[in-house]
This record gives C-alpha cells, sequence and structure tokens, in this order.
C-alpha cells in the first residue's frame, strides 16, 4: 500500500474506531449498520430475502445473513482488524425468474474473491476468505451474465467476521472538497474552438455555426470556402449547399479589438457525418414530461448566452413526450397518435415543429428529435411502430438533424430473448430511411447494449450508439461504466461511437413547474472525472442538466476548451485503459498532433498516488506535461509523472515528446 494511501486510512481509523486487541470473536455481518449499503433496488434486510422472505438458497433455509439485490456495494473500514470473512452464499429461492448474481470481495482494491454466475437453483456456496492486513473491504453482488436484473435478489446467509482487533465499520467517505474552479476564464481576444474535421452530404443543406470564444463583436472571415457555402460575417455561421464530394482545407479568421485567431476547418463532403464524437445539449434530465416548445427555444438561446455554443455543443435535442400520449396527468399532451393521413402529431406543448426548428437554425444550431420503433415510447407517448418511412420524411420535412431512436415498447414486438436479427430489424428499417432524406440525420440507436450493439451499429447506419442503461440510474459507478465502454474502444471510429449517456452535472430540472431544480448527485471531484472520462474515450457530449440553472463551476466544467478538444481530436480514438488495480487505471490517448491525453483514475474511496510511467506508457525519452483542467504547462518530466488522486478523481494531462 503507497503511503498516501496508508495515512488516508489511519485518519479515517482514528477518527471512528478505538483498536481493540482482543481473542477473536465473532462479528455477524447482520448485526453491522446496513444503512449505507448501495443496491439497485430497495434495501439490505436482515435474516430475509430482498423480498423479505425466510432466507433460501435450493431449498436450504438460513437462519440468519443479509439479502440483497445486484448491484449492491457494501465498503467497510476493517482497518486490519479481521482475520476472516465467512458466509454462504446464492441466489435466493424468492426469484421467480432466472437470475444471476456474482459475488465478489475486494480488498485494498484487489479482487481476492469472484464467485462466478450463480443462478436459481445453484447450490448454496460456502466461502471462507482470508481478510488479515486488509484495510478496506468491499462486499458487492452484482448482475450475473444474461439474467433479468430483477430477479437478481442475492443472499450473504450466516456471514460473518472472524475479529482480533479493530471491528468492522462501515466505511463513510470523507466530506468531499470544495467546487472549485480550475480552468482560467477565457479572454476578451478571440479563439476558435469546435472540430477540426467536419462531415456533410453533397447537396444537402449545410449550417455549421463556428464555434469561437470571446467578447462580441467578433467579425469572422474564410478562405477557400466553396461557392456552394456562404459565411455571416457577424454571426459565424456557415450556411449554403455542401458542396460535391471531396475535401475543402478551410482557414477561419476571427478578430476584435483585443487580438485574432485563425484555424484550419477541413470540410469532408461525402457520405460520413459525425466525423468527431456530436455535441450538444438533450433535454430528458432537465425537463422530462415537463419538455415544451418554448424551453427548447429557451435552450437554444441559453446555449449561445452561455457559451456552450462557443465550444461547440450546437446540438439541441427534445426527448421524449413531444408527441401525443393515449393518457397523461397534463391534458395539453393527450390526443390521437396521427391525423387521418397518418401522419405523426405533436402534441399541444409543440405548436409548430418546423417553426421550432427555423428558431434552433437560425443561431447556428442543429435539432433532434426522440422517437421508438415500438407503438409507444418509454414515457408512452405515441411513436414510430408501422409508420417508419412517414415519420422519417416528416422529421426531415420539420427539419430536424437528428434522431434518437429508442428501444422502449418494441420489446413486446419481439421474442424474450429477443433473436440478434430482432434486435437488428428496427435500426435496419429506420437507418436506410433517414439517409434517403435530403439532409444530414443523425442517428442515435438507444437500446442500452443490448445484442453487442457496438457489433453492427455502424451496419444499420448508426452514428452513435448508448453501450450501457440509463446512467440515471447508475451515477454510482461512473468509473466502472466508463470502463466497460472503453473496453468497446475498437468498435468506435469516426462517423460511429460508443455512447456511454449523457453528461449528468450541475442541476437537474424540478420536478415541478416553479419548483427550484435539484444538483445532480456527483460532487466537485466527481464532475471534473466524468468530463475527464468521457473526452478521453470520445464519447458524443451530450449536457442533460437544465441550462436555466447552470452555474460558474457547472459551465467551468462543461467548458474547458482543452478537454473538449481532446475528445474531439480528429483521430477519434478511445483511451485504452493501463489498469493498476481493480478500482484505479491510466488512460491513454494518441491524438491526431503525436501527443496523448492521459487520465490518472482513482476509482476508489480513498485518496491514491498514482503515476503515469513513461516506459510502460510506450512514450521515449523525456515529456513535457500539460495540466488540462487548468490549461498549465508543468514542464518536463523524464521517466515519469505522478500525482496525489483523490477520490473517485481524475488528473487529466497532455504528454509530448521534449525535442
Ligand atoms: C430511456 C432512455 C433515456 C430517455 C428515456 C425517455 O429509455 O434511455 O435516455 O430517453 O427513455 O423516456
Amino acid at each position: 500500500m503507497n503511503h498516501a494511501r496508508a495515512f488516508a486510512l489511519l485518519l479515517v481509523f482514528s477518527l471512528v474506531s478505538p483498536l481493540h486487541l482482543s481473542a477473536a470473536e465473532t462479528i455477524w455481518l447482520d448485526q453491522l449498520d446496513l444503512s449505507t449499503v448501495r443496491q439497485g433496488t430497495g434495501a439490505p434486510q436482515v435474516n430475509r430475502s430482498a423480498r423479505g422472505t425466510p432466507l433460501r438458497i435450493a431449498g436450504q433455509s438460513f437462519a440468519r445473513g443479509v439479502g440483497t439485490h445486484s448491484n449492491s456495494n457494501y465498503r467497510l473500514l476493517l482497518a486490519g482488524g479481521c482475520e476472516r470473512f465467512l458466509a454462504t452464499i446464492g441466489l435466493d429461492d424468492c426469484a421467480e425468474g432466472p437470475g444471476a448474481v456474482v459475488f465478489s470481495l475486494l480488498a485494498d482494491g484487489k479482487k481476492i474473491y469472484d464467485s462466478g454466475p450463480l443462478k436459481n437453483g445453484d447450490a448454496p456456496r460456502t466461502i471462507d476468505v482470508d481478510l488479515r492486513g486488509v484495510q478496506l473491504l468491499l462486499l458487492s453482488v452484482l448482475h450475473g451474465p444474461g439474467a433479468r436484473t430483477a430477479f437478481n435478489h442475492g443472499d450473504w446467509a450466516e456471514a460473518r467476521f472472524i475479529v482480533t482487533g479493530a471491528k468492522p465499520v462501515p466505511f463513510v467517505a470523507p466530506p468531499h472538497g470544495p467546487a472549485e474552479i480550475l480552468t482560467p476564464k477565457p479572454g476578451p481576444e478571440p479563439h476558435l474552438n469546435g472540430p477540426r474535421v467536419y462531415g456533410a452530404r453533397p447537396g444537402h443543406p449545410f449550417l455549421f455555426r463556428i464555434p469561437t470564444q470571446g467578447a462580441r463583436p467578433i467579425e469572422f472571415s474564410a478562405e477557400g470556402l466553396p461557392p456552394s457555402l456562404h459565411l455571416d460575417a457577424a454571426a459565424g455561421i456557415i450556411s449554403g449547399t455542401t458542396p460535391d464530394r471531396g475535401d475543402y482545407t478551410v482557414t477561419l479568421h476571427a478578430g476584435n479589438g483585443h487580438g485574432r485567431d485563425s484555424r484550419i476547418l477541413k470540410i469532408v463532403a461525402g457520405d460520413t457525418l459525425a466525423l468527431t464524437p456530436s455535441m450538444g445539449w438533450n433535454d430528458w434530465y432537465a425537463h422530462t414530461d415537463r419538455v415544451t416548445d418554448a424551453m427548447m427555444r429557451a435552450a437554444a438561446d441559453l446555449m449561445i448566452s452561455s457559451g456552450l455554443a462557443d465550444v461547440g455543443y450546437d446540438y439541441v435535442n427534445i426527448d421524449d413526450c413531444w408527441s401525443n400520449a393515449p393518457t397523461h396527468r397534463d391534458p395539453q399532451r393527450v390526443g390521437p397518435a396521427r391525423d387521418a393521413a397518418g401522419n405523426i402529431l405533436p402534441n399541444r406543448r409543440f405548436p409548430d415543429m418546423k417553426a421550432l426548428t427555423d428558431y434552433i437554425h437560425a443561431r447556428g444550431l442543429k435539432a433532434g428529435i426522440y422517437s421508438s420503433p415500438g407503438e409507444l415510447t418509454c414515457a408512452k407517448f405515441a411513436s414510430s411502430w408501422g409508420h417508419e418511412a412517414q415519420d422519417a420524411a416528416q422529421f426531415a420535412a420539420w427539419g430536424f438533424d437528428f434522431l434518437k431512436y429508442d428501444w422502449c415498447s418494441y420489446r413486446l414486438k419481439v421474442g424474450s430473448p429477443p433473436s440478434l436479427d430482432e434486435m437488428q430489424r428496427p435500426y435496419r428499417l429506420m437507418g436506410p430511411l433517414l439517409r434517403q432524406q435530403n439532409r444530414d440525420i443523425l442517428f442515435n440507436l438507444c437500446q442500452y447494449g443490448i445484442g453487442d450493439v457496438w457489433k453492427w451499429g455502424a451496419d444499420v447506419d448508426g452514428h452513435s450508439w448508448r453501450t450501457g442503461g440509463d446512467l440515471g440510474y447508475e451515477l454510482d459507478r461512473l468509473f466502472s461504466v466508463a470502463l466497460k465502454n472503453a473496453s468497446l474502444r475498437d468498435y468506435q471510429k469516426p462517423g460511429s461511437w460508443n455512447d456511454p449517456d449523457y453528461l449528468q452535472i450541475g442541476f437537474m430540472g424540478p420536478n415541478k413547474p416553479g419548483e427550484k431544480g435539484k444538483p445532480f448527485a456527483l460532487n466537485p471531484t466527481e464532475q471534473y472525472a466524468f468530463m475527464s472520462l468521457w473526452s478521453l474515450m470520445a464519447a458524443p457530449l451530450f449536457y442533460s442538466g437544465d441550462l436555466t440553472a447552470l452555474d460558474e463551476f457547472t459551465l467551468n466544467v462543461l467548458c474547458n476548451r482543452e478537454v473538449i478538444a481532446i475528445d474531439q481530436d480528429p483521430l477519434g480514438e478511445c483511451a485504452r485503459v493501463v489498469k493498476v488495480d481493480e478500482e484505479c487505471f491510466l488512460m491513454v490517448k494518441l491524438l491526431e498532433d503525436g501527443s496523448h491525453a492521459v487520465g490518472l483514475c482513482n476509482g476508489s474511496e480513498i485518496p491514491q498516488r498514482l503515476a503515469a510511467r513513461w516506459t510502460e506508457l510506450g512514450f521515449a525519452g523525456a515529456q513535457l506535461v500539460r495540466d488540462v483542467w487548468r490549461q498549465k504547462d508543468l514542464g518536463p518530466f523524464a521517466t515519469e509523472f505522478a500525482a496525489e488522486v483523490p477520490r473517485h478523481g481524475v488528473v487529466l494531462i497532455r504528454v509530448q515528446a521534449q525535442k
């Protein structure tokens, strides 16, 4: 164990538990304070299964133990006081369908026990694990493969610690630090940002707002712009018709009373869109089923006034709840799904979709819409089943530039579990329909990663696909979600991206009109980590918080142009992971200029000193290191860069060989 870790533990330990040096004693898991257990649904049950029935595994009953539900995590501070952990584990007989759970023990970042999948009817397994010297223990019951997670009721039966020193106590994370603003404010002089390469289809409408920081008014100009495109010199918006197939190297210039900036933008007229991960805002976590036309217009305005658009966020996307529902608490959202001709109808909160996209486009931004291949969306609003071609044409006619297509009730149209063909079918249908429209429409596959969508998402014309469930319910697993997404790095490339879900920092929307929104669950360190991990992975960057509640800290996390440049790098590489232990790792991403972005990532519960050693990462000689969040050069480092990384933190650096 390194010094920082030992010190941190000593500190926590000295605060919570006096030393005991008695003879061996048995302490039962069910006697401990279980209020800090985090689990998928419900709360842990003492001497009962997760569903409140007596503990029973494959017909064998147990008088005591703890019933829980995956994913369940319980962190305990042992401080070296425990000898052994004994238990009998398995899936409780109360599971009425196919469940599978994996029990594991992590000791100071190292896996010391893994049960492998345990399913219905598997005999109870007795375990006896050596805990000598362990400081921090994590007891987990995780989703096993191929099961319905609703049935994952795992039991720690007869679970007990043999204790010779300090007694185990629940680990409570130390309070987090203040919301420190790390990035210097951009100056008044112009600074051109945004992608360096941009794909568009020949003959289609072209729209690109040049992301630029600096005091307005700014005067824009461009050299090498094809004649079919026009630059609005005051607004910095390029529009017109995408020229014939080919690469067009355009030099953009921006000037104001404080200075000038220039930058190359390569426009690639061809088949491939989304040459860099798309960026924007999606309303789901801000407005859910309260979203209105007025909120979407306000969002477009806020993206400009807040500066989000000046660093590249440019899609303004409506999520669920814009169509009619058969029933809803808001009568303005209730109505027929379609008109007599079969055209899908927006609800009365969206009086004129074309006028809405015109409003968004007039600001140089793009507009997104949402549907499901089923009869109803996830929130039970009308969607595209049986009307796919009509809806694709309608979305294009309304002027949308992005479709999120959410599996939802389509599961009722297929077998359980669905075959691969059934999983692909709705996307195979809609992808080419979008491609046939006379405008560029990005296609986002939202089906939570089923059927290894990363293996075929690009073949069904997808530009991005969610690699997992809603992060909204998994925010405490930020690092493991990132690790899973990064393990799929070989499946993404410019034009088609793994999507680990939205950026959920700052504030989510209020539950009722007139109320104030709540902050998302992540502390400031975790919010920086979120943005660092997503950028290292070249993930689509869609903010989904409440734009009306943006504060200086949230904007600081969202708008660091050097962090975004790592995400938007033209190579489109997702960082590779170099494991330090089960909870700490490095992320290393090659960038187009030959430099690397490196993240020192600490997913553990205590501060850790982590080192990026050049030889281990394949870098030759001394390296110049830049602190990306602080936008500050740290100088040359001969063999490694090491830093103290806070709990759930990422230190993000850019590393370049010294000449
Ligand atoms: C979920 C989807 C979310 C959001 C929601 C709307 O299935 O993953 O991102 O779109 O539906 O009901």
